[in-house]
């Protein structure tokens, strides 16, 4: 049986470096067909992630954002278009029901920068079908992400579907509860590394389970393009939803799209429950957080003595860490 690794379980070996100044390491990436983003950094499209305030805040940092589906047509064209008239890129989700390629049409119409099929188990026969109804009516031009899938085979599979970029991570996010409810899933960082053999063109896009800058650097090491985040900006002011005032001070939900209340909320019924519902300390701005990351993604470039993420990625030289050594990495100082 294999043993698959994921973030906690590897470490970035040091490197003679010879960067000057972190502020000059490049970690700007490409999104096929749309452009280069200056911090490799997309927002969930989950409902308590990103709506329009969570979309300037991505663009405004350089990073980019997904709308969620999780409403009707016309409000998410709307919100594509109070977004694209002011000039920002924006992607927006949609799923594989009925309404599939009558919500892609109007987010064409309205701007939409590219679309995103979301969903859970990508590696599916009805994503090759949307896809392929996809290309046929909306045509080349558009980037189509699509996801999510664990696997090589999955990745390659999407990819000569017509994915453009591809989210992989299933059952690592952190309000996820897919390997509880089913059984499956796959270590994120395991994953990445494993799709990252592909020898398709399209971008590969880590999702569920980054916690930290460390994650996102590991998950670029490990040949990932962009991440994608939910905890890492939930409770940030512009996060959809109102202010908890709790015995613990304020917060927000933060919640998965698979779970109880998500469901009730946006079909009005409960199949599987493969997620959770929980609440976050309020954050401030996400621009804050954001750089917060950007410095941390850099520093860890320069620690492999990179000076951008391709350089980074043929550099990066990573060593499976012991349970002890995993205690050595957390800051342990209450434990002396
Ligand atoms: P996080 O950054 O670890 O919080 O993970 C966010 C990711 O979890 C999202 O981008 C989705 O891929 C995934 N996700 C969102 N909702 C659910 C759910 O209800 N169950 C399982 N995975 C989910």
């Amino acid at each position: 049986m294999r043993t698959a690794l994921s973030f906690d379980d590897v470490l970035l070996v040091p490197q003679y470096s010879d960067v000057q100044t972190r502020s000059n390491i490049e970690i700007k990436q490409e999104l096929k067909k749309v452009g280069t983003y200056s911090l490799p950094i997309i927002s969930s499209p989950m409902d308590t992630i990103t709506g329009e305030a969570m979309a300037m805040a991505m663009n405004e940092s350089g990073g980019t954002a997904i709308l969620h589906r999780y409403n009707n047509i016309d409000e998410q064209s709307r919100m594509v278009m109070n977004l694209t008239s002011k000039g920002l890129s924006i992607g927006a989700a949609i799923g594989i029901g009925d309404d599939c390629i009558e919500r892609a049409l109007a987010l064409t119409r309205a701007g939409v920068t590219f679309l995103c099929i979301d969903v859970a188990h990508g590696h599916h026969s009805k994503v090759q079908k949307a896809l392929k109804e996809l290309r046929h009516v909306i045509g080349e031009e558009m980037h189509i992400m699509a996801g999510n899938v664990a696997t090589l085979e999955a990745f390659n599979d999407l990819a000569d579907w017509g994915a453009d970029s591809i989210r992989v991570g299933i059952g690592g996010g952190s309000i996820c509860s897919t390997r509880i409810q089913t059984g499956h899933g796959m270590p994120t960082l395991q994953s990445i590394m494993d799709c990252a053999q592909s020898d398709r063109d399209a971008t590969l896009i880590a999702d569920g389970g980054i916690r930290t800058s460390g994650d996102i650097v590991k998950a670029l090491a490990a040949g990932a393009d962009f991440v994608m985040l939910g905890s890492l900006l939930a409770g940030t002011d512009e996060t959809p939803g109102i202010v908890i005032d709790t015995r613990d001070g304020r917060k927000k939900v933060y919640r998965g799209m698979a779970s109880r209340q998500a469901q009730w909320k946006w079909r009005n019924r409960v199949s599987s429950v493969e997620g959770i519902s929980h609440t976050v300390p309020l954050k401030g701005p996400a621009a804050e957080v954001l750089e917060e990351l950007r410095i941390g993604i850099r520093s860890g470039i320069s620690y492999s003595g990179a000076t951008n993420v391709t350089s980074f990625q043929s550099k990066a030289n990573f060593i499976q860490q012991t349970t002890s050594g995993q205690v050595e990495s957390s800051t342990h100082i209450k434990r002396i």
